[in-house]
């Protein structure tokens, strides 16, 4: 039985105009006016509304263990939630610490996934040491179509790696022409700020911020950019969250290092006040980078309409309120992490898109078309043509709701957006052709997701360092 999504708007990275599309099996086979729809054809409406290819997620933590817990959320759940907001693949940090084994962490988080998630998927493998084994095992890694690598420049003797951790992965990621991701920030300086500030008895949310300044992030990111530039590698700058680390991101790029810089929803939308707040309420909006100044905000939007951050993202990573507490007598210790793998859609369209400081088609590029070919999934995913995954999102710009914990799909106890507006909801999302969400409820099959197996597209590069 084929799906015909009729009279939509199709709007894409670089394209607008009104068609039909009809999915036959899991892929678009045919875009037109008019399109005949043979008897038993399933037909969405989609006159008045806009279409968009599915969104993609290039940053979300689902299974995480992370600084003393776990992260709350399961495949099942996250990819429910993701779809129901628009996003019809993730891509997640699989991160084993530096005390586990690589090769095992890959195969725990894979199965994981397995059967579980409603939407497709993919993982970016993190490099948390860097060892005699660790290049066989990241070889057989990339093999097994995981072609992206994560590497952190913070949580020293969890998940960070050393400078020359660092240089060795990205000097094996360019030679098999795999793209390295890095949180970019000093784990030194704000391991030593931390102290400080703590034996000064500054031991609540609001000085999270503080003990890893502007400065600290321009600093890493600075540097992954050097490191990038000298082994010949591909990188990617994960939540890129102020102006200085901007500034030395757009330099890096301006003199021709392959770098890609992602910011994510938090910091376009929220800002330190909000990590300010008294006790609990403080520790919710605890994550890092951390919630900046508000000034860096027009400068986020400003570089993302016009591509000099190329992709938004969630770094979704929910810890409940009681996680939060963990905190409670020294913030170094609360869980980092904020969720969003639901909102991010509807809320940088509606102070994006709406609010008229993100071109439509950025906003289609930046959270769906980017993801895909700096991650080796376009044109499979990413766009809507003849060919691609039927992935799609029927988008109604008439809608109006507000952001709450109480009608969110997410099991936290608590939405970091709470009180925010939205104009504009999915109104049908489907994933290889079969419609999984209808106006907010998922109507779908659970489990239905698989994951995305990709090559490696950034070209070996070997540098001959003896000349
Ligand atoms: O605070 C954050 N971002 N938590 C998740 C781990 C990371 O650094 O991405
Ligand atoms: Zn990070
Ligand atoms: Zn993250």
């Amino acid at each position: 039985m084929g799906l015909l999504i009729r009279g939509g708007e199709i709007v894409t990275a670089d394209s607008r105009s009104r068609s039909d599309i009809f999915i036959e099996d899991e892929t678009i086979s045919r875009i037109g006016i008019g399109l005949y729809a043979p008897p038993g054809t399933q037909v969405i409406d989609a006159a008045g509304k806009l279409v968009f290819p599915g969104f993609i997620d290039p940053h979300v933590h689902i299974h995480l263990p992370f600084m003393s817990t776990f992260a709350k959320d399961t495949h099942a759940n996250a990819s429910v939630s993701a779809l129901i907001g628009g996003t019809t693949t993730f891509i997640e940090m699989c991160c084993p610490s530096r005390h586990d084994d690589a090769l095992d962490g890959y195969h725990t988080w894979k199965q994981k996934a397995e059967g579980n998630s409603a939407c497709d998927y993919a993982f970016h493998m993190a490099v948390t040491r860097y060892d005699a084994t660790t290049e066989a095992q990241l070889r057989e890694i990339v093999r097994d179509g995981t072609a992206s690598f994560k590497i952190f420049l913070a949580y020293k003797n969890f998940f960070g790696v050393t400078d020359e951790e660092m240089f060795h992965t990205l000097k094996l990621a360019a030679s098999l022409g795999v793209i390295t991701t890095a949180h970019c920030e000093n784990a030194e300086l704000i391991g030593q700020l931390q102290q400080l500030l703590l034996a000064a008895g500054k031991i609540g949310p609001e000085w999270h911020e503080p003990s890893r300044p502007e400065s600290v992030e321009a600093e890493g990111t600075t540097r992954f950019a050097t490191f990038v530039e000298q082994t010949r590698a591909a990188g990617y700058v994960v939540h890129l969250s102020c102006a200085p680390a901007l500034r030395a991101a757009v330099e890096a790029k301006s003199r021709g290092v392959k770098l890609y810089v992602e910011s994510v929803l938090p910091h376009f939308l929220l800002d330190k006040t909000y990590a300010e707040r008294a006790g609990v309420e403080g520790m919710k909006h605890i994550m890092s980078p951390p919630l900046r100044d508000r000034r860096n905000q027009a400068e986020l939007w400003s570089a993302l309409n016009t591509g000099l951050i190329d992709t938004v993202g969630t770094d979704h990573c929910p810890f409940d309120t009681e996680q939060k507490l963990l905190g409670i007598n020294a913030f170094t210790q609360i869980p980092n992490g904020i969720p969003g793998i639901e909102d991010r859609v509807n809320l940088m369209y509606t102070y994006g898109v709406k609010r008229g400081r993100l071109d439509l088609h950025r906003f289609v590029d930046a959270l769906s078309t980017r993801p895909a070919q700096i991650f080796s999934l376009f044109p499979r995913k990413g766009t809507i043509a003849v060919g691609s995954d039927a992935d799609l999102v029927v988008y109604d710009t008439a809608y109006r709701g507000t952001i709450s914990a109480a009608t969110q799909h997410g099991i936290n106890d608590y939405n970091g957006f709470e009180g925010f507006a939205i104009e504009g909801r999915p109104s049908a999302v489907t994933v290889r052709g079969k419609v999984q969400v209808r106006d907010g409820v998922f109507v779908g099959e659970p489990g239905r997701g698989r994951m995305l197996r990709r090559e490696p597209q950034y070209g070996a590069q070997e540098v001959d360092y003896a000349h």
